[in-house]
């Protein structure tokens, strides 16, 4: 991490109030009610969080302790015992829920199931009973490398219900990915499948997962579903069709009594270097984390349907489609599949077949739908949604403003949320009914959170100047620690800003800024920072001012040695649909961003791109556009890439 503070650029001036109409059936449905809720957490987060645990969870056994901070160790609710899938299911089974669609499902093929609140307590119990006979006790870590269906929320609900914490791993990993994961975890069990659907082809998960278990000895069974009816080997005393040990399995599983402090999963996540972090969550905190977020920042209602369109395998698809939505009774729409060349408006189509009121999906998409143009939603009936989400990375302004009028028809508060794998659920959102918006900005805090933008030294920065982003403060979602490896966890996010007169800082690895309402703005990573002529330059900033440009649908900036300035300024642009490159577009592209930001953010090199190399969850490598504006070579993980071929297009093309 280089020192000095960040400078920001962005002059965003546009903002929009909750609509009245929302604002009058919202949870949270004034500013005065969310700083009332804000201050109450301030004044004694204790005493905050000991009421939503006691009002919003089921328990049974109540904590002794509510916290017990010894830095950077967080235990909360030390001495309760509660269990996860208890709170996701059994307790709606006494209530009309019990007969409430929980999980609406779309495979990518067009076939759809639907599970209510019993019906999947049915198939978890099931699926618990199975585990149970495959030797799975409380505390053995079980694998799960599935498709986005039905059986991967089963999975992990029955994995919570044991007591056993999972490890789920997305399913577009390849098998050396799945391998090192399963061994840092010493998994017992895998469940994957046949195969899943994805982009009009069958991913074939068993063959990987085959491949991957030659190297992890600790795997003792694989359970496979049957999605895509693939031909796979199955080897003898060691795999068993789902379906197979799921018919005979009892429909009653009691759930186990967890301690709070009990692993409830963990998850890996790689950093730009070094090997993947195995991310450890517990139970209490993350599931009341997970609860009160998602009823803050989606104004969940039982009348919703609601979708996000993450992946289980990435800690948006656990905190927002699995234990979120379910521990609140919601409607969850599930999607198998992604748009793609042959069926760009699928989103637009669930929308419309569902009656979707909640959606929430990345910035990558919403550029690549805008990319797309507005004809695909425009021919679907969207007027059902009454809320959107974004999450993933800053999103620019000008895609903000798309997705405000073309898919939320001007009506819809977009909540941009800002939070990490690591911290469990969301940190900062506007509240919809309550907090207004302004586009690229996350907004406030949510309550019992209290972030700081810092220098080096820990101290504040000043109003709409740049810094590290950092918590100050335990929350219940917090990771608890590195599996395996808590000196990592300490110097990994507790040792960049060192501490000071007693105040530990959780720094996150962004760089922000608040403006003069305390509103947040996510600059993008410091160690994407730009050092321009003494200037350091969020990329998020320069991005937004590209992409604000018509004939720009996305863009990347990178820093590029440059003797004179240290480095300039290189940006790769994809061009909107229609656009062809040229030079006279290359000079538009630098006055507009010379006029929007100023001329120490002249990107001195703009090349147009054909694509640019993003992770699997859609964030963009700049480490590796870097090396391509330095003309050296790739290095690094490249496992995480969701396209390498990219990388030689940039090579040929650019
Ligand atoms: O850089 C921030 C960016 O995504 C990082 C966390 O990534 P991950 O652990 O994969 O979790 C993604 C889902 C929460 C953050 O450090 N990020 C996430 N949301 C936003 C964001 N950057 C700006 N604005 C956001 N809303």
């Amino acid at each position: 991490m280089s020192e000095g503070a960040i400078e920001s650029v962005l002059q965003e001036k546009r903002w929009f109030a909750p609509p009245p109409t929302f604002a009058a059936k919202a949870r949270i449905g004034s500013y005065e009610a969310y700083r009332a809720l804000y201050d109450r957490s301030r004044e004694d987060p204790i005493a905050f969080w000991e009421e939503q645990a006691a009002q919003e969870l089921a328990w049974f056994e109540r904590w002794h302790t509510v916290l017990d901070w010894q830095p950077p160790q967080a235990k909360w609710f030390e001495g309760g015992r509660l269990n996860v899938s208890h709170n996701c299911l059994d307790r709606h089974l006494g209530t009309w829920r019990r007969n409430k669609a929980a999980i609406v499902w779309e495979g990518e093929p067009g076939d759809s199931r639907t599970l209510t609140y019993g019906q999947l307590h049915r198939e978890v119990c099931q699926m618990a009973n199975v585990l149970k006979q495959l030797g799975v006790q409380k505390g053995d870590v079980v694998g799960i490398y599935l498709p986005m269906i039905p059986e991967a929320a089963i999975a992990m609900l029955a994995c919570a219900r044991l007591g056993a914490p999972h490890s789920v791993v997305f399913g577009g990993f390849s098998a050396e990915a799945l391998r090192d994961r399963l061994n840092d975890a010493q998994a017992k069990v895998l469940i994957t499948a046949d195969g899943g659907w994805r982009k009009d082809a069958v991913v074939p998960l068993k063959d990987q997962a085959d491949k991957a278990l030659a190297g992890v000895p600790s795997v003792q069974h694989v359970l496979v579903v049957r999605r895509a009816a693939q031909p796979v080997t199955m080897v003898p005393g060691r795999d068993s069709w789902w379906h197979d040990l799921q018919a005979g399995a009892a429909g009653q599983c009691p759930a186990e009594p967890c301690a709070s402090e009990d692993v409830l999963f963990v998850l890996y996540t790689s950093g730009s270097t070094g090997k993947p972090k195995g991310v450890v969550h517990t139970t209490a905190g993350y599931n009341l984390y997970a609860h009160m977020t998602t009823q803050w920042v989606f104004d969940l209602r039982d009348e919703d349907v609601y979708w996000c369109t993450a992946d289980v395998g990435w800690i948006t698809g656990h905190s927002y489609i699995v234990y979120g939505p379910l521990s609140n009774g919601a409607t969850v729409v599930m999607y198998e599949g992604a748009p793609r060349p042959t069926n760009p408006g699928c989103f637009w189509d669930i929308i419309e077949k569902y009656g979707v009121t909640i959606f929430y999906t990345a910035p990558t998409a919403i550029r690549a739908f805008l990319k797309a143009g507005e004809h695909f939603p425009r021919a679907r009936d969207l007027s059902s949604l009454r809320l959107l989400g974004t999450v993933g990375e800053p999103i620019n302004p000008e895609a903000w403003m798309w997705y405000h009028h073309v898919i939320g028809g001007g009506r819809c508060p977009i909540v941009d949320t800002w939070w990490q794998t690591e911290t469990g659920g969301i940190l900062i959102s506007a509240l919809p009914g309550a907090i207004a918006t302004k586009p690229g900005s996350a907004a406030l805090p949510l309550p019992g959170i209290f972030p700081q933008v810092v220098d080096l030294n820990g101290h504040p920065v000043g109003v709409n100047e740049g810094g590290y982003l950092t918590v100050t403060h335990p929350w219940p979602g917090m990771m608890r620690t590195v599996f395996g490896d808590p000196e990592r966890f300490r110097r990994s996010y507790w040792e960049h800003i060192p501490p000071c007169d007693g105040q530990y800082f959780y720094f996150a690895g962004d760089g922000a800024r608040q403006d003069e309402d305390g509103y947040f703005w996510v600059m993008g990573r410091v160690d994407d920072v730009i050092n321009a002529a003494g200037h350091r330059l969020g990329t998020m900033e320069i991005e937004s001012a590209l992409v604000s440009h018509p004939a720009v649908a996305e863009a990347a900036v990178v820093g590029k040695p440059d003797p004179l300035k240290g480095e300039d300024i290189c940006a790769f642009v994809i061009l909107a649909e229609g656009q062809t490159p040229n030079e006279a577009l290359v000079q538009a592209l630098k006055d507009h961003v010379v006029q929007e930001i100023g001329a120490i953010a002249r990107p001195g090199d703009i090349r147009f791109a054909p694509a640019l190399p993003k992770t699997r969850s859609g964030k963009i490598v700049r480490r590796l556009l870097r090396a391509l504006a330095a003309g050296s070579d790739f290095s690094g993980d490249l496992s995480t890439l969701e396209d390498r071929s990219v990388l030689d297009r940039l090579r040929e093309e650019v």
